[in-house]
């Protein structure tokens, strides 16, 4: 699958050719805009008699494909549905572009052009709506095909897609939504790639080659902790996790300065959970759906193509990703019910069940984030099960301990349409965290595991602004949507994106 390159012009959608031009309408809208009007005119009516019989309704998630038959400049049309124009969102315009694209490439055609609406939602700009079709684009073309034998045939990719306005005052935004949907749809596209390749490919030590190959494009520092390392530091619990494994764990530290970012500005760290592959452990998970676990680097994936983001959007701030490697196993050497690690921090932890490994390796990578004394810490993890029964698929969960940054991400949230859900990070949940022998255990019995999860991790932030974001919710869709493959989705990328975007950019 190649990207498709995006490019804006100023112009008349309907006196330039076109392969497919899609046209946006909301739901019982009454007329045409000025180009689907021109287009209409070509066309001898056809649009309004078609919208008339009740043929194309403009429902949100609906299309309609029409040929022109020579009678009109663009060859086909693509009529894509936003929904009613009162519950309008951005997300409606990923998801008319995320069914569009798939369409044209139905066709068999390998470029399109849509025309920018008139109409925004509410408190969104030409630039956030250039930006969601954008990554609705991108993101609905995705597929993985890297382990599919071709047999020779090539396949046929959608290159190109040109945005139109009629306005040229509208350029400057448009050309800028461009750029942001661009690197924000392709961060998402790499961690789709990492999630699905399965993991006797992406083992912690491929995962380093995929941070070396994203600091020597972005031109950022990494750096590589080896087992050796950790012990030295007293990593107990990341080093707990990764006993019942061949693959030897990894520490990666990827930071990037902003050519404007302020000398003295403290970083905003990113720490994503990276487990290759969660077998359980010695706590060993059900066979069912086990294959999903190959995802369980969602995190880390996600923190790592930020990073790439930042840097090819040159966000001027200072960032910091930090992604905790490694394969939970059953190894004959495994951690052990009731064996009991000593992590960075210097708190003990009594490992009651190993399959609760990401609280583990996450407690050593926040640890050690406090260290660069952080304006704001994330973590971003495929947490826990009691997530999906929480959120279902629709939702993150978040919990945080700063009222601003929570409040930031949650609009960072509803811009990327990959929101957040907050939830209590109150103490009292943490008598179920109690241990007989150490300073804690790693799972919290019955009830609320989402949020004894989170609050396992509060005990490793120290006093510094944080966010847990729990994605085991939203990483893996049971099905195909418009803009979302079925597998894994990457969700949560775009967000931590727009949050950085939303710091620093107008
Ligand atoms: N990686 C899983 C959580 C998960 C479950 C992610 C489903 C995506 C989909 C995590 O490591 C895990 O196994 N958590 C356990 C914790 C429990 C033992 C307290 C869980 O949720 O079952
Ligand atoms: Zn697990
Ligand atoms: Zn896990």
């Amino acid at each position: 699958m190649k990207i498709i390159h995006v490019e804006g012009q100023v112009g008349r959608a309907e006196s330039e050719a076109a392969e497919v031009l899609v046209l946006l309408r909301c739901e019982g809208a009454s007329g045409l805009t000025q180009e689907a009007a021109a287009i209409d005119a070509q066309l001898g009516g056809q649009l309004t008699k078609l919208i008339k019989r009740g043929e194309f309704e403009g429902k949100l998630g609906e299309g309609l494909l029409v040929h022109t038959q020579g009678k009109a400049k663009a060859t086909r049309l693509f009529l894509a549905g936003l929904g009613k124009e009162k519950d309008l969102r951005l997300d409606a315009f990923r998801q008319a572009l995320g069914s569009a694209v798939k369409r044209v490439r139905q066709a068999k055609v390998t470029s399109f052009t849509v025309v920018m609406p008139d109409t925004l939602p509410h408190e969104t700009s030409v630039l956030d709506v250039a930006q969601a079709l954008v990554e609705g684009a991108i993101l609905g073309n995705y597929q993985f095909t890297a382990y599919r034998s071709t047999n020779g045939t090539k396949p046929i990719d959608v290159e190109r897609l040109t945005l139109y306005t009629s306005q040229r005052a509208h350029l400057p935004q448009m050309t800028e939504g461009i750029r942001r949907g661009v690197a924000t749809a392709e961060a998402t596209v790499l961690v789709r790639d990492l999630c699905n390749h399965p993991s006797n490919v992406m083992t912690p030590t491929r995962i380093v080659r995929e941070a070396q190959a994203v600091a020597k494009e972005s031109g950022v520092r990494l750096k590589v902790l080896e087992q050796k390392d950790m012990e030295k530091l007293g990593m107990g619990a990341l080093l707990g996790v990764a006993r019942g494994s061949h693959e030897p764990p990894k520490f990666i530290i990827l930071e990037y300065k902003g050519a404007k970012a302020k000398k003295t500005e403290q970083p905003v760290v990113l720490v994503g959970k990276t487990i290759t592959f969660d077998t359980g452990g010695i706590s060993l998970k059900p066979a069912e759906n086990m294959e999903h676990m190959k995802a369980d680097m969602t995190g880390g994936a996600e923190v790592l193509a930020t990073m790439r983001a930042a840097a090819r959007l040159k966000l001027p701030l200072h960032l910091i990703s930090i992604l905790p490697v490694a394969e939970n196993m059953p190894g004959g050497r495994a951690m052990k019910p009731g064996d009991i690690v000593t992590t960075l921090s210097g708190k003990t932890v009594e490992v009651q069940n190993t399959d609760a490994e990401g609280r583990l390796i996450l407690s050593d990578g926040l640890a050690y984030a406090t260290r660069y004394k952080p304006a704001v810490l994330i973590d971003i993890a495929t947490l826990t099960g009691a997530c999906v029964v929480a959120l279902g698929q629709f939702a993150v969960g978040m919990f945080g301990n700063d009222e601003q940054a929570k409040e930031q991400v949650r609009n960072a949230g509803l811009r990327a349409g990959e929101r957040v859900w907050e939830m209590p990070l109150w103490e009292e949940y943490f008598e179920q965290l109690r241990s007989d022998v150490a300073d804690m255990r790693n799972i919290g019995g019955r009830g609320g595991g989402m949020i004894t999860a989170a609050l396992f991790l509060s005990k490793f932030v120290g006093d510094c602004p944080w966010i847990h974001l729990d994605i085991a919710s939203t990483d893996w869709s049971e099905r195909e949507r418009a803009y979302l493959p079925k597998g894994p989705t990457g969700i949560g990328t775009r967000l931590l994106i727009q949050f950085l975007i939303n710091r620093t950019l107008p």
